[in-house]
């Protein structure tokens, strides 16, 4: 099972409904997206070229990459289109709202690694 840190983002309503934002959180780029009863977290890079889905389309629950509109699919992070032959997904993290602010699940694992990388700059 995987363990999570808790991370506080922003308030709920700084994200428009149906819209995306990108946020850097351990040496993340997370694109969190409102889609109006929750939002959704996955890497802010598209599995194909590596495009900014926060600045995508939002379609039901998934987005259309602004470069070549792939679609990534939020709750899985898997391609949905063009689905033949591409395994490719991304990473979804988990998202809730506490009194009115986002608060974003990061696996434990990543947080000691951006924590000993930073550790490592300053050395
Ligand atoms: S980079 Fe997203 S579809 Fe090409």
């Amino acid at each position: 099972m995987t363990e999570y840190r808790w991370v506080r983002i922003a308030s709920s309503d700084s994200i428009p409904l149906r819209e995306g934002r990108a946020v850097h959180v351990a040496d993340r780029e997370i694109a969190l997206f409102n889609l109006g009863d929750r939002f959704l977290a996955v890497d802010n890079a598209c599995p194909h070229r590596g495009g900014p889905l926060a600045d995508g389309i939002v379609a039901g629950a998934s987005v259309v990459c602004p470069l070549h509109a792939w679609k990534i699919g939020l709750e899985t992070g898997s391609v949905e289109r063009p689905a033949a032959g591409c395994s490719s997904s991304l990473a979804t993290y988990p998202v809730r709202v506490e009194g009115g602010t986002i608060v974003l699940g990061l696996p434990i694992d990543l947080v000691v690694v951006a924590a000993q990388r930073s550790e490592g700059a300053a050395a």
